[in-house]
């Protein structure tokens, strides 16, 4: 593989004085920035990683489908490699990477599963095609072939034919409560701007800059 060159970042500053002391604000003006105009396509998209029972780190990549007042909401399949170390450890870890304002999130916290009214309520609103794959798909297991995949859809297309689709049991929301968070800017010559906070037993939010 070619390198393309040394990285030199520079587009903006992160200061003390610019921070929200909310870092929930704080994310959600990060967010519409990268989201903003037509430079990124899945602003919302992050990396998850979650932890086996032996201890070892497994990562993702997943959609952010909210943001409340207690975390960070997504939806994926219970029964999946993330569901199954989610249910045994709920420690876990996000990552954005925005490009195009060269700006990074990380966010530890522990997660949480949505009551079934959420996950019924965004299913529901979910296009017909996603719906029926969510039951075609035993996410993570294996399977013969692409064919397997597509006869079990076609089948699910056929027995649900003019009437709703219902939420398949093991598809769920699950909420990441962070512990902390630290925002990235990226500057010239390494010298990055790393802002953390992490939440006091007060609940108030410790904010610190980090070495880069
Ligand atoms: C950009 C992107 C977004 C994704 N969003 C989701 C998602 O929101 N939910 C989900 O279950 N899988 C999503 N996936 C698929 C996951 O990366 C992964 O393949 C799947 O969830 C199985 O992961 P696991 O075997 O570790 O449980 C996404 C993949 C990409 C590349």
């Amino acid at each position: 593989m070619e390198k393309t060159g040394h990285a030199q970042f520079g587009l903006k500053e992160l200061g003390e004085k610019d921070l929200d002391r909310d870092p929930f604000k704080q994310f959600e003006r990060w967010y519409e920035e990268a989201a903003a105009g037509s430079g990124l396509k899945y602003p919302d998209a992050f990396a998850l990683a979650t932890v086996s029972p032996d201890l070892k780190p497994s990562l993702r990549m997943l959609l952010l489908k909210g943001l409340d007042e207690r975390g960070f909401v997504f939806y994926t399949n219970s029964e999946s490699r993330k569901g199954d170390e989610l249910s045994g450890n709920p420690n876990a870890a996000m990552c954005f990477w925005w490009e195009r304002v060269e700006r990074q999130v990380r966010i530890d916290g522990t997660v949480e599963m949505l009551p079934g009214s959420a996950a019924d309520a965004y299913f529901a609103s979910r296009p017909r095609g996603s719906q029926l794959g969510a039951w075609a798909s035993e996410q993570s297991r294996v399977i013969p072939d692409r064919e397997y995949l597509e006869e079990r859809y076609r089948k699910l297309e056929a027995e649900y034919e003019g009437s709703d689709i219902p939420r398949p049991p093991y598809w769920n929301g699950y909420r990441l409560i962070p512990l902390s968070i630290e925002f990235w800017q990226g500057r010239p010559d390494r010298l990055h701007d790393r802002i953390r906070y992490t939440k006091l037993p007060s609940g108030e939010w410790l904010i610190e800059r980090l070495a880069p």
